[in-house]
């Protein structure tokens, strides 16, 4: 079976290939009854990807950049992998993607750069409703000189782009928010930030972890200056990249060897990466083409545009999902946090944090585990917004977080099983 195969109309929730999507998961065929709805801790991955990994691993398990078949080949792979990558998130140039083990130590590595540079822009504007990740990286710059600005979320669990305008002025260094929320799941308006970001000379930092498998990410209409991504959340092995616009880049001061050259992606690449991981991202994001080519009438279509019919696909099919999701949830009397209107769902992805009153999340999350469906409970790196929440850190919520290959059925499935939790535990 390909994805290639009969290229339809614009999907809607009914259209969405997912069967045919799920059969393409070797995880997902062989766990069965199991239900996959811990995704923003990680997703599953195609089989495309598992055999470009196995492919790297048996034909070009070796160190790049050396005179024989085998090193030309990872040479090769990491060239092709750049360029999937840059189409992806719609870079200027291939050598602005750098790969490497996750997004933390990328945000960590900008960070220790800017650093560096704080000089008379010295203020740094972070978020209540990010990942701890893309804060304490920052916070952790007061040491050199570094002030903290707070943009904080509203009780509507959105991030007001006009509550930036006054946190934004001459001493503003950069401004690092997240594209959506992991936790609750909230769509930021990002090309907004880069707009305010800009007026001000400020630069942008967007961390796109989430986002990635829910949307189109676009580095030029979002006109930021540095983003993000885990390749585990995008369908591909466990790697992360970085894109950084070119001049950023050769901007940035980096650790590096003196002898490996003061550019892009060299001075970020320091030392050996997974290469065959990088494989993998790059089979992943030829994976998304090919559901993009579902959606586009017979012809030649550029990668872009078939990366963005698919993107398109999948968040209308998710759309769904949220709906069905939410509404299951207000059933079951759950407190929902973040954005659950129906006419505000496209605000949102299909990452859902909740409690029940009267249930501990952490017996929600064991109990669904114990019946095949997996589930996260706790604080989910997001100990300020648990804050804002009012939620403790040791007990949080319960996440439940769906991509494009979950079912309205797993839904159904989960909700049956959560009324069963529900009557058998309340206090
Ligand atoms: C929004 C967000 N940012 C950053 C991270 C950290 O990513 P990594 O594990 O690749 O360092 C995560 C991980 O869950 C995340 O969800």
């Amino acid at each position: 079976m390909s994805v290639q195969a009969s290229p339809r109309s614009m999907a809607g929730h009914n259209s969405f290939p997912v069967d045919e999507i799920r059969e393409m998961f070797p995880a997902i065929r062989k766990a069965g009854d199991f239900i996959f709805l811990e995704n923003a801790g990680g997703a599953q991955v195609p089989q495309m990807v598992v055999d470009a990994v196995t492919n790297h691993l048996i034909d070009s398990n070796v160190q790049r950049m050396a005179k024989y078949e085998h090193s030309e080949r990872v040479d090769a792979n990491l060239v092709a992998a750049r360029e999937s990558v840059a189409i992806l998130v719609n870079a200027y140039r291939p050598e602005e993607i750098s790969f490497g083990l996750n997004a933390t130590s990328f945000i960590r590595l900008v960070s220790l750069g800017i650093a560096k540079m704080l000089k008379e822009r010295s203020e740094i504007v972070v978020t209540d409703m990010d990942h701890d990740a893309n804060i304490a990286t920052w916070l952790a710059l007061e040491a050199d000189g570094a002030k903290i600005v707070w943009w904080r979320m509203r009780e509507d669990g959105t991030l007001h782009t006009e509550d930036l305008v006054p946190l934004v002025n001459e001493r503003t260094r950069l401004v690092a928010c997240t594209v959506t929320a992991h936790s609750i799941g909230t769509i930021v308006d990002v090309a907004a930030v880069g707009k305010i970001a800009h007026a001000a000379g400020a630069e942008v930092f967007l961390d796109s972890v989430h986002f990635g498998p829910h949307g189109l990410i676009d580095v030029q209409a979002w006109d930021c200056d540095y983003l993000v991504c885990s390749g585990y959340k995008n369908f591909s092995p466990h790697m992360g990249f970085l894109w950084g616009r070119f001049d950023a880049l050769c901007r940035l001061p980096t650790f590096k060897e003196d002898f490996i050259p003061d550019v892009p992606p060299y001075k970020i690449e320091v030392g050996t990466f997974p290469y065959e991981n990088v494989a993998g991202m790059d089979a992943a994001v030829r994976y998304l083409e090919g559901i993009g080519r579902r959606f586009l009438p017979e012809g030649t279509h550029s990668r872009r545009a078939a990366l963005t019919a698919a993107m398109g696909a999948i968040r209308e099919y998710e759309l769904s999902l949220s709906r069905e999701m939410i509404a299951a949830l207000k059933r079951q009397g759950a407190v929902i946090y973040g954005i659950s209107d129906e006419e505000r769902l496209k605000g949102r992805v299909p990452t859902i944090c909740f409690n029940i009153p009267g249930v501990s999340p952490q017996l929600i999350s064991a109990e669904m585990g114990k019946i095949g469906i997996g589930i996260r409970d706790g604080h989910m790196f997001a100990p300020r917004l648990m804050k804002r929440l009012g939620l403790s850190m040791e007990t949080g919520a319960v996440r439940v977080s769906l991509v494009h290959y979950n079912k309205l059925e797993e839904i159904a499935r989960f909700e049956k099983a959560l009324a069963e939790i529900i009557s058998g535990h309340r206090k």
